[in-house]
């Protein structure tokens, strides 16, 4: 007898605990923004985590999406390829609906296969290499440019406006920031010569025996692929041996950190390439403020991740369906407003159009300065 109500007691336990499982499973939709949490570039993951987290809050606010919360759910690939891919396996076994992330390119990509094979689509804010949307994975998509177009009008500059005719390539090895200055590299025209070319390692803090070489060639702008870290230490070091040409460098470089680690007179004059100023896109105007209100100032993706999170639930809601495969066929049929703007997907899953400008630094403030 004292067994039999042991078991039934057991019974109505474990039964409770999945109808509970289940209950919360059934509540909430789950979309998870995975990016650079933790490390050197931490502040871009928080700028990503951000940016996402206002928009669902302003889902949630209205409901949520198909009657259900929305649950966001942070994945920390700390700028890592193999954490990047530990952390997709994770979000695709807690059964998340979409992602939006990750930064690096070096992680997006890996991870794209994991998404990929999972069937759940996934939407970067920032991840710009060419090779993330080239292999044709059908549920991969990007809300930013990519790095053919941007250095391509990252050459245009230097060519057209600067005309330069000596030009230092420097990169930090990685899948973007190597893939830029490649890109870079090959739009410039036979009128200019790179008079150096060469890769630094990504972590390291003395740039000078590098910087050195670049200085005896004389080169009247040096171009850098790669992140803010490595960019503010390289230009800080390079007026410290007395080498003045002006840097210039793209999407990875343009965030505040980059000012602050390089210090102002030493940054001031940097170019960089990035998309137009969100301060003169009206539809941008309502995030700003509300951002600024609640988080600071705006880093560069902030509102990327707030478009990609956004996407992917306009996504959700138009399929009707939180699946991985009407969501994906919804996203590829998607005419979106975003607080950047319209956007549209191609059928490689980029956005259409290139979004590139060059920017400089002033005053330790980055200000639009060239249009191609
Ligand atoms: N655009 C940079 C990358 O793709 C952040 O890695």
């Amino acid at each position: 007898m004292k067994k039999g109500v042991l078991f039934s007691v057991c019974f109505f336990v474990i039964a409770a605990f999945l109808v509970g499982c289940g209950a919360k499973k059934d509540d909430t939709i789950k979309v998870a923004v995975a990016g650079p949490m933790t490390g050197s570039i931490a502040k871009m993951g928080s700028d990503f985590k951000n940016g996402a987290t206002i928009a669902v809050e302003e889902w949630n606010a209205k409901g949520g999406v198909l009657g259900k919360k929305i649950e966001i759910v942070i994945g920390d690939d700390a700028s890592d390829p193999k954490q990047a891919v530990a952390v997709a396996n994770k979000l695709v076994n807690g059964g998340m609906a979409g992602i939006v992330g990750h930064f690096n390119s070096s992680c997006s990509i890996p991870a794209s296969e994991v998404y990929n094979r999972a069937g759940i689509p996934m939407i970067t804010p920032a991840s710009t290499n060419p090779q993330l949307t080239d292999r044709g994975l059908k549920g991969v998509f990007r809300i930013c440019g990519r790095d053919d177009q941007q250095g391509k009008v990252g050459a245009e500059f230097v060519k057209g406006k600067l005309n330069s005719k000596k030009v230092a390539v420097i990169h930090d090895k990685t899948t973007y920031g190597q893939g830029l200055a490649d890109e870079f590299k090959k739009n410039l025209s036979a009128a200019t010569e790179v008079v150096y070319y060469g890769g630094v390692t990504i972590g390291d803090k003395d740039f000078k025996s590098v910087l050195t070489s670049v200085k005896e060639k004389k080169p009247e702008i040096i171009y850098f692929g790669g992140v803010f870290p490595e960019a503010g230490l390289m230009v800080k070091q390079a007026r410290e041996i007395g080498l003045s040409s002006p840097f210039m460098s793209g999407d990875g470089t343009i965030d505040p950190k980059f000012i602050e680690i390089a210090g102002e007179k030493a940054a001031e004059g940097t170019y960089l390439s990035f998309s137009p100023d969100p301060k003169n896109i009206p539809a941008a105007q309502a995030f700003i403020e509300k951002y600024k209100a609640k988080f600071g100032e705006l880093g560069p993706y902030s509102i990327y991740a707030y478009d990609a999170m956004n996407a992917l639930l306009t996504g959700i809601k138009e399929a009707g369906s939180a699946d991985g495969k009407p969501v994906t066929d919804k996203l590829h049929a998607l005419e979106f407003s975003g607080a950047l703007g319209k956007y549209r997907f191609t059928e490689k899953g980029d956005i259409a159009g290139s979004p590139y400008v060059i920017w400089i630094t002033k005053n330790g403030k980055f200000e639009e300065h060239w249009k191609p």
